[in-house]
């Protein structure tokens, strides 16, 4: 069901407050500047995707001073029902600031908060409809949490991945578009606009990306540019179908 285009005035004002001050308050009552947060336009975009998605239980992993969170416990609320999993082992690092701002926007009855790793909590969910992976940004790490999501998320949920612009996160993105059964998800309906980067450029790669041995030296970046596959910062993957994949199978990433 579609419930329209989540505007900033439906975001937690909290949230809304903290990015546009650029200032949250800790566990202790003091204030500090904000860091390591989704943008206003990607909250937005978190908040639709739950609009639409209407999870009854949803996991995150990487909690810092809130803001995602902050976005999925509102829409939530706005539901009328589901709750959220947050995991984060480091919150101590941020003063408890996450954990003080849910409760000041008086959204804790939405969530459950674990000061672990994603490894000792998410086996112990039961089904979910959407996740949201903000936390290391290393590769092993963000790929071993996505593998743990996807034994839980039901096919047509949604998992979200923020800061495309790390090479990191867009090799988890490759690999999983090519080797799983996700497909990139606009809760806003918009599809990617691919930028054109020149028609030499592009003809050269076809031709050297068809000639197998040459394939495998080339790097991903090359092959399969980033900035052409027309997608922001923050993205979301749906889940299309379960895992039949035989045991030899492998997409090059
Ligand atoms: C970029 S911040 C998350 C920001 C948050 N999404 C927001 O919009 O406010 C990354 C968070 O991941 C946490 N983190 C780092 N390594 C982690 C790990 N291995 N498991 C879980 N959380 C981790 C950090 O403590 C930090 O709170």
């Amino acid at each position: 069901m579609n419930h329209g285009t989540a505007k900033a005035k439906e975001l937690p004002s909290l949230l809304v407050d903290a990015i546009r001050t650029g200032e949250v308050m800790d566990g202790e009552g003091k204030i500090k500047p904000l860091d390591s947060n989704v943008s206003e336009a990607e909250a937005m975009l978190l908040f639709e995707a739950v609009r639409q998605l209407r999870p009854e239980r949803s996991v995150e992993v990487g909690l810092a001073n809130g803001i995602s969170t902050l976005a999925i416990l509102g829409a939530l609320e706005a539901n009328g029902f589901g709750l959220h999993t947050v995991i984060d082992p480091f919150q101590s690092n941020y003063g408890d600031t996450g954990i003080a701002m849910v409760a000041r926007a008086g959204l804790e009855t939405r969530w459950e908060f674990h000061r672990k790793f994603a490894e000792e909590v998410i086996p112990g969910l039961p089904p979910i409809q959407f996740a949201f992976i903000d936390a290391s940004h290393l590769f092993d790490l963000t790929l071993m949490e996505f593998v743990l999501v996807d034994k839980k998320l039901e096919v047509g949920g949604v998992v979200g991945f923020h800061d495309l612009w790390m090479p990191s996160l867009q090799a988890v993105y490759r690999y999983i578009v090519r080797n799983r059964s996700y497909e990139v998800w606009n809760p806003l309906g918009q599809r990617p606009a691919t930028r054109n980067r020149g028609g030499w450029r592009r003809l050269v790669r076809r031709m050297l990306t068809g000639i197998d041995p040459v394939r495998k030296i080339l790097t991903p970046e090359f092959a399969a540019p980033w900035a052409e596959e027309g997608l922001g910062n923050l993205i979301l993957l749906r889940k299309t179908a379960e895992d039949h994949r035989g045991w030899t199978f492998h997409e090059p990433f």
